[in-house]
């Protein structure tokens, strides 16, 4: 199928959150509609844009641009691009420069850029004065699929990954698939490990169609469109279930397990994305999942060959000097808290049927590691 990239009617999803519902509005060229978009929710209302010097570059002008046709004046505060961003330090200094420009209660902050810009944009906006309202404009494929939707905001700390923040829902999300043209092809790659995820969590046929149209989703028409609301669609409904994650929620972690112990050997570094490392945790948890009976070793193999297709690791290889399995269950059980030898861990019966098991031995998952990285 082929498609052309023009802007159509954007996509409408809606995060059915009570009085904290909002809209996820997607599509190619819906940028420019953000000023008259925020007008019309919050009339008067000023705006402090909170971007990274990278997306700043290829984004900011537009973005003020929609801003200023809306009627409406914005500062702009940038940070470095990177996790390291997301620190103390940036926090205090993104509070003290809201602050600066004078935004008050009833006024917005924006988050234009990717996770990382989304998670401390909305967190501080979750602390200045008490509480500010914001609105994502996600940049990365991650971001658009994943991080700027569901409220979860935070920074890092010495002890771990995002282990400060809150749950502050954004009041509107803009997601513009044009934005992602710019996208280093690696990091939109690595944006796609979580797309499939939500085909393999819950949503087989999702799956099996982005196994046909993959390459239309890379190459940015209306299929591409499609697949991030049909992510998008899945992560609110979970989210709209359960909030807080007391529950299902968890099943966002498919792959995350193992994905967070290989990031977190990798020094969280450029050496291995996010999603790349999710791509790896994901075909682990199929084999292990096979492993343990739960569905045909060919289903386990189905996911990997896709992953691979599109250019994401699924083999150890691919990550160099990893620790022995010893550490790497210190790093898991860091990140997951092992109670009593036993482990929280999201288990698949097959392609779209994702479920949560409480009872995981870690024994059993050790032993697994020792088996894989002999393998390589
Ligand atoms: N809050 C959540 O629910 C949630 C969920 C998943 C991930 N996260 C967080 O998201 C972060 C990762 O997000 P990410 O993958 O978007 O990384 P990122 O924000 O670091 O962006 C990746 C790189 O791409 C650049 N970039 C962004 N948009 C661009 C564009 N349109 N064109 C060119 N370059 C662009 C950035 O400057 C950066 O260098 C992590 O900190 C993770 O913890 C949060
Ligand atoms: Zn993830």
């Amino acid at each position: 199928m082929t498609v052309p990239l023009r802007a159509r009617d954007p996509i409408v999803v809606d995060v059915a959150l009570g009085e904290r519902s909002y809209d996820i509005v997607i599509g190619r060229g819906t940028l420019p509609s953000l000023g008259q978009r925020i007008a019309a929710l919050r009339p008067g209302a000023r705006v402090a844009i909170v971007t990274d010097t990278t997306v700043a570059r290829h984004h900011l002008g537009a973005a003020q641009a929609a801003l200023t046709r809306g009627g409406i004046g914005c500062t702009v505060v940038t940070i470095p691009p990177g996790e390291a961003s997301k620190s103390f330090a940036e926090l205090e200094r993104l509070c003290d420069a809201l602050l600066a420009a004078r935004l008050e209660r009833r006024d917005l902050v924006i988050a234009l850029g990717g996770g990382v810009v989304g998670d401390l944009a909305g967190f501080a906006a979750a602390v200045v004065r008490r509480g500010v309202d914001y609105v994502q404009v996600p940049t990365t494929l991650l971001a658009q699929v994943d991080s700027s939707v569901g409220g979860k905001t935070a920074i890092d700390s010495a002890h771990g990954k995002n282990l400060i923040g809150a749950f502050h829902q954004p009041i509107l999300v803009v997601a513009d698939t044009a934005l992602l043209d710019t996208l280093p092809p690696r990091e939109f790659a690595a944006g796609y490990a979580e797309v499939a995820k939500y085909g393999l969590l819950g949503d087989a046929p999702f799956f099996e169609s982005l196994e046909a149209n993959w390459r239309e989703v890379f190459a940015g028409g209306a299929v591409r469109e499609h697949a991030i609301a049909v992510s998008c669609r899945a992560k609110a409904a979970i989210v709209a279930r359960d909030e807080r994650e007391t529950g299902d929620r968890a099943l966002l972690n498919l792959g995350h397990t193992f994905g967070h112990a290989f990031e977190a050997a990798a020094g969280f570094s450029g050496r291995l994305l996010h999603g790349e490392a999710i791509s790896l945790g994901m075909v682990l948890a199929f084999a292990f999942s096979a492993r343990r009976g739960l569905l045909p070793q060919v289903e386990a193999d189905r996911v990997a060959r896709h992953l691979a297709a599109v250019g994401l690791p699924t083999h150890l290889s691919a990550i160099a000097e990893l620790p022995d399995a010893d550490r790497l269950m210190d790093l898991i059980a860091q990140d997951k808290k092992v109670q009593r030898g036993a482990l929280t861990f999201i288990l698949v019966r097959g392609i779209g049927q994702a479920f949560v098991a409480s009872d995981v031995d870690a024994a059993e998952v050790r032993a697994f590691l020792v088996e894989k990285l002999a393998e390589r």
